[in-house]
């Protein structure tokens, strides 16, 4: 798979069914985690895998009601990282944007893997610090749920979540996100 059918393969899909971790699949995702960039190679992200039935399930409690699909789980990933670990250029804080690219990577390996990566922002923090004993000053920036793609519509999923599976939501159109040689505001023409 080339990283192109890799980018166009991924969806976050929410219909899942059970996948055996293996230790290939920790070691493979680990190791694309640790390839990526960051700034002055600080590597910030620290990550948990989360696939023990018991840990599995405890990690069920910090799930939002939304993510109920996200029960089915095989794996959840929680991205955590330290603000101070990294680059702090003025305002600038570069260990959310250096972590969510190593969690790309992540994703598009595992989708190279066969594996749906699917990560969420619907979940509280707190409790994952409380289940995992993540201190305080550690920020949880995401969970990733991974499983494998389900050809029965998880019947946890709402109507518009059943939607999605079939279709993937309408992005932007390429004018609008790239911006050719010169900063377009939206809503001035030119
Ligand atoms: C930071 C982030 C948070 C997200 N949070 C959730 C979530 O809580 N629940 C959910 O079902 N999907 C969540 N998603 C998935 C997006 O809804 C999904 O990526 C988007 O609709 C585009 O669909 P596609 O990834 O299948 O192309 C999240 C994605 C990202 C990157």
């Amino acid at each position: 798979m080339t990283v192109k059918q890799a980018i166009e393969t991924r969806r976050a899909y929410r219909s899942l069914e059970p996948v055996e971790i293996t230790p290939e699949i920790l070691e493979e995702l680990g190791k694309v985690a640790r390839l990526s960039p960051s700034c002055f190679n600080n590597q910030p992200w620290r990550y948990v895998f989360v696939y023990e039935p018991d840990a599995l399930r405890a990690m069920h409690e910090a799930l939002s009601r939304g993510n109920a699909w996200a029960t089915k789980a095989s794996m959840i990933i929680v991205v955590t990282a330290k603000r101070d670990a990294d680059c702090v250029i003025k305002d600038r804080a570069y260990y959310a944007f250096d972590t969510g690219m190593a969690t790309a990577f992540i994703i598009l390996r595992a989708t190279e893997m066969g594996l749906v990566a699917h990560p969420i922002a619907g979940y509280s923090p707190r409790k994952t610090r409380e289940i995992l004993g993540i201190p305080d000053d550690v920020d949880v920036l995401a969970l990733v749920i991974v499983g494998k793609k389900s050809e029965e519509i998880n019947e946890l999923l709402s109507e518009d979540q059943a939607k999605k599976e079939k279709q993937r939501p309408e992005r932007l159109g390429l004018d609008k996100i790239i911006h050719q040689n010169r900063f377009k505001v939206e809503g001035q023409g030119g």
